[in-house]
């Protein structure tokens, strides 16, 4: 589904602020995967997506996306297979559209200057419902009056109208009270398993990188450090994770951030 051959990315290259943060990174990802990705601050996760999305070209390697060489691909070419969600629950959103406006173009059926048929409106109150969260009765009302958790779940259900190719989550629920998040990473969950999709979610609890998915990667200097599924992953628990972690980093997790979620 997804390939990645030694991919590699240097910001500013060259000058003394030189950064790689992807260094000959190779991966293999199978269709129906949902793998959770773990790392300390600026291990080059977020990066890895960027390389994914087409948010910046690499300086070298393959990305190969459902059997097509999507390397040179531009971004906005990509966004029609791949679906995105930022930690920033105002991402993703137009805030001065209503809900019905944003379900509208998120299903590609036209923009606010359209009229909504009376079939989608039916169709996006059944989805809104799914959430749970009462968005189905507040299709008129503008998104901006949103709570951040209501704001991400309707995203979630934005990127994931039309099921894309792959789904990409960059800790989207971090920014969210803990309850909140809890209920964001269900309905993500729910989602994933429901349509089947290929998913990579990154993720600064140890925790729901276990219980999420059903392969875990570790990252660290642009690389990965760790990439365990099956049965050895089933027995982990976040302290073995910890302990892999300094095995493979050298140093223990000072991310306090990683350490303290639940
Ligand atoms: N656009 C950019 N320009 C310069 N440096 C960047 C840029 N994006 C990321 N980096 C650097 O690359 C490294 C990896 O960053 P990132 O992928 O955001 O890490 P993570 O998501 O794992 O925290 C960091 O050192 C970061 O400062
Ligand atoms: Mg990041």
């Amino acid at each position: 589904m997804l390939t990645l051959s030694h991919v590699s990315k240097t910001f500013n290259p060259g000058t003394v602020n030189a950064k790689t943060a992807l260094s000959d990174l190779s991966l293999h990802v199978n269709k129906g995967d949902f793998i959770t990705i773990i790392g300390a601050n600026g291990a080059g996760k977020s990066t890895f997506f960027n390389a994914v999305a087409g948010s910046f070209m690499t300086d070298s390697g393959n990305i190969i996306l459902d059997g097509k060489d999507i390397t040179l691909m531009p971004e906005h070419k990509r966004a029609k297979s791949i679906g995105r969600l930022f930690q920033d629950p105002m991402r993703g959103s137009a805030p001065g559209m209503s809900i019905e406006e944003n379900m509208s173009l998120a299903a590609g059926h036209g923009s606010w200057l359209s009229s909504i048929s009376r079939k989608d409106k039916a169709l996006f109150r059944e989805r809104l419902a799914l959430l749970g969260m009462g968005l189905e009765d507040r299709m008129k009302q503008p998104v901006g009056l949103l709570s951040g958790g209501q704001r991400q779940a309707l995203t979630l259900m934005m990127a994931t109208f039309n099921p894309p190719k792959l789904l990409l989550l960059d800790e989207h629920t971090a920014a969210l009270d803990p309850g909140t998040a809890e209920k964001v990473l269900e309905l993500t969950k729910k989602i994933v398993d429901e349509n089947n999709l290929t998913c990579l979610m990154i993720t600064h609890n140890m925790q729901s990188a276990l219980d999420l998915g059903n392969r875990t990667f570790m990252m660290n200097n642009g690389n990965i450090v760790y990439d365990v599924e099956g049965d050895e992953r089933k027995k982990l628990h976040v302290s073995d994770l910890l302990q892999k972690f300094k095995e493979s980093v050298g140093k223990e997790l000072d991310n306090d951030r990683m350490l303290l979620s639940e």
